[in-house]
């Protein structure tokens, strides 16, 4: 049964996220991260940080997680759930906030932030990435 409100994420969502974060690669910063998406169908795909040697090569939890959306023909994102353990909420960098927004099925799409211990904030990916370019920018491809 999905228990979520529109204030509160799907548990799936959030045990998603933790189970990515538990597989995190953060070697050099130690700061392990999880984020999982929910796509058009419903479905939920996770990702970790995978960082590197050489530092700028890193990926962000959310870059693997879309990775797994698309390979898994997934077209949309309708929700977000990012997990550190961290006291102040984390959300997405601002390279991810383009990344998501790329497949976002709205600004409206929920971007959850969570600790170990409890979700500690909602906002909007419209919120977070305001007045955004996205595919249409581009015209009728
Ligand atoms: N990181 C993410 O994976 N997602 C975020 O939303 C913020 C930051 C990663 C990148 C790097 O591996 C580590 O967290 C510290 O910045």
């Amino acid at each position: 049964m999905d228990t979520s409100t529109p204030e509160s994420p799907p548990a799936a969502l959030l045990a998603a996220a933790l189970a990515a974060r538990a597989r995190a690669y953060a070697r050099y910063s130690q700061f392990a991260v999880g984020a999982a998406l929910m796509d058009e169908q419903g479905r939920i795909h996770a990702g970790c940080n995978v960082e590197n040697a050489a530092y700028p090569e890193g990926l962000c939890a959310e870059a693997v997680a879309l990775g797994q959306l698309v390979l898994a023909g997934g077209t949309r994102v309708t929700a977000v759930l990012v997990a550190a353990d961290a006291a102040t909420p984390i959300t997405p960098c601002g390279g991810c906030r383009q990344k998501l927004r790329e497949f976002a099925a709205g600004g409206a799409v929920p971007v959850w932030s969570a600790n170990t211990q409890r979700v500690l904030a909602r906002h909007t990916l419209a919120e977070l990435l305001p007045a955004s370019f996205g595919p249409d920018h581009l015209g009728p491809r």
